[in-house]
């Protein structure tokens, strides 16, 4: 992370109009006190993102983004928090050093890896289109990847020899050291040898498009590795790549959708068909760092995993992953354990896409993947099946959702509705007691509590605390603890961001949260509340008897349920006694 103050983000930021900086990007119409523009975060034809001059904040009120220049600029460009601060100063003329190359000073020493993989990448493809290519050649064209797409993904050829790349990285002075360290030479009895040999070789990139391994295949007979990937190494996670992101990114940002494949194989043939917002993971797991990329594409995410039981199952344990972090996908099943470049192959284009746009809810799917390879007729299989169903109703918030697929089940097993209904509900409360108080549980929470009147007085706090001093200093004086913790942390945030900087605005506590999304989520939720822009006193302090009210009762509660379990009388005498307190101090 470049070393950028707040300071200085501060001061960049008032020096720049974000009217003039999204003008820049796509046509505003000034309305009143605002400006509206077509969002470009989600697939619209409304001007529905509206632009304060004011709160130099943006907000679409179909999709949700919002945000303030910075951000409009790091999602917009797929750029970083310290390139789009230095992006905008740069849009602005504004004369300042920011050093966004901080990481590339510290990776000089990475430079050699990325020109190696660029000479053997020259290497490679040209070895493609010589006599000793013919053989790959026909490979290829036996799977329908013609000469365009060969060049389009830049896939090439390692020779049966097996010195070839070494010698090569040898004439221009590129030490051993440095070639182990890529990946593409080994050292063993016989010396310095290339890793690849007789493979055709696919190329993977970063996210930003440079070439940093490779993913090898055989293509006489059938060996026993199929595909050879380079192994990690300082410039190759595969932990932290999507295969094809650096293509697919603008086109799945326009139609706001990224299809998420297994294979390089499906995406290249989706991308030869014209569908080209398809990535792929490389039959690895989902990560953090993909879920990260993912988002930031597009806001419907569709898994078009192979056709076959490993699929399903990769399909079922991804999907996991993404809900678990508040990402419903879409799923599409292709039949006849076909992978998405057979069944392109198969059926066509046309027949693949209607599968596409007609892709089946998360739990549709899920019942489907629990009925597989059970008897239903049998009550041990039904019993387990419907245990299972449970489970994954239990988590969920969509109450509509959860109501239909009950009424699914309870058809298909003849079971009671109403029983169903109480095995989900005692459940999810089972889960609840469980549950520890993590970030994420309790921003679900927040979704799923946010008509409590409890919930209503935090957010309205937060609201104006953004808006003026005068309520950040009642917080100080009188509020302890925000039952529902992303707004604790918030109104925490914003009481130190006052302390420290003495002056607050929402586009500038934007930029001090930084990369935190799930503070961000919050915010922006509470920015879009439709509040009055002034207050009353008397309603700051009733948001915050509200939250001390909820405060004891929960306190007393808790007691309350400690006292049933205790049974030592003195004991139960000092519970009761705390509770009598709490009753007096809450009034
Ligand atoms: N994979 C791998 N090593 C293997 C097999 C697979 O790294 N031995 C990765 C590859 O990135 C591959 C993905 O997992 O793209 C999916 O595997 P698979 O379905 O077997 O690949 P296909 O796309 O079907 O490959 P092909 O059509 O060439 O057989
Ligand atoms: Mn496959």
């Amino acid at each position: 992370m470049a070393m950028i103050s707040t300071e200085q983000i501060n001061e960049i930021r008032k020096n720049v109009d974000i009217v003039d900086i999204i003008s820049s990007y796509l046509p505003l119409t000034p309305k009143g006190k605002n400006f509206f523009g077509v969002c470009p975060f989600h697939d619209d034809t409304n001007p529905s993102m509206s632009v304060s001059k004011d709160k130099q904040i943006y907000t679409c009120f179909s999709c949700g983004a919002t945000g303030n220049v910075f951000r409009f600029v790091m999602d917009y460009e797929n750029i970083s928090f310290p390139e789009a601060v230095k992006l905008v100063a740069e849009k602005a003329g504004l004369n300042v050093q920011i050093d966004v190359h901080t990481k590339q000073k510290h990776t000089a020493h990475l430079e050699p890896l990325y020109e190696m993989y660029e000479l053997s990448e020259k290497l490679y493809q040209n070895n493609i289109h010589t006599a000793r290519g013919v053989e790959a050649k026909k490979y290829l064209s036996q799977r329908d990847i013609n000469d365009d797409i060969i060049r389009e993904f830049g896939i090439g050829l390692a020779l049966q020899q097996r010195d070839v790349l070494t010698k090569l990285f040898l004439s221009k002075n590129y030490r051993y050291e440095e070639m182990l360290r890529s990946g593409l030479v080994i050292k063993n009895d016989y010396g310095y040898l290339d890793i690849y040999c007789d493979r055709i070789m696919f190329p993977l990139w970063d996210i930003t498009g440079k070439i940093v391994g490779y993913s090898g295949r055989i293509y006489k007979g059938d060996g026993n590795f199929k595909y050879i990937n380079t192994k990690e190494t300082e410039i190759f996670k595969k932990g932290e790549m999507l295969y094809n992101y650096h293509r697919a990114k603008d086109e799945a940002r326009r139609l706001n959708t990224i299809l998420i494949m297994e294979g390089f194989m499906d995406v290249i043939r989706a991308y030869s068909v014209g569908i080209k917002n398809a990535v792929a993971t490389m039959g690895t797991a989902v990560t953090k760092e993909h879920i990260v990329l993912l988002k930031r594409m597009a806001k419907n995410i569709v898994l078009v995993f192979d056709g076959d039981a490993a699929g399903a199952k990769a399909t079922y344990a991804c999907a996991n992953e993404l809900l678990a972090v508040g990402i419903t996908p879409k799923i599409v099943r292709l039949e006849e354990n076909l992978d998405p470049d057979e069944y392109i192959k198969k059926y066509g284009k046309e027949k693949f896409l209607r599968k596409v746009d007609h892709p089946m809810n998360v739990m549709d799917f899920k019942i489907s993947y629990l009925k597989e390879h059970r008897d239903l007729t049998s009550n041990e299989d039904l019993s387990l099946y419907i245990h299972d169903v449970i489970n994954e109703l239990a988590p969920m918030n969509d109450e509509v959702l959860k109501e239909i697929t009950i009424q699914k089940i309870s058809k298909e097993s003849g079971l009671d509705e109403e029983f169903l209904k109480k095995q989900v509900e005692e459940k999810s409360l089972k889960n609840r007691g469980q549950a520890s108080t993590s970030l994420k549980k309790e921003k679900q929470e927040v979704k799923r509590s946010h008509m409590s009147k409890y919930t209503l007085a935090e957010q309205n706090l937060i609201y104006y605390m953004l808006k003026s001093p005068e309520v950040i200093k009642i917080y100080d004086k009188k509020m302890t603890y925000m039952p529902t913790e992303v707004y604790r942390f918030l109104a925490r945030n914003i009481s130190y961001y006052y302390k420290t900087y003495h002056e607050i605005n929402e586009a500038d506590f934007i930029s001090f949260l930084g990369d935190n999304q799930v503070l961000l989520d919050a915010l922006s939720h509470i920015l879009m509340l439709p509040l009055k822009e002034t207050y009353h006193l008397e309603e700051i302090e009733d948001y915050v008897r509200v939250i001390r009210e909820y405060n004891v009762t929960y306190e007393q509660q808790r007691l309350k349920r400690q006292m049933e379990t205790v049974t030592d009388p003195l004991e139960k005498a000092q519970i009761a006694q705390k509770i009598i307190e709490l009753k007096v101090k809450g009034e």
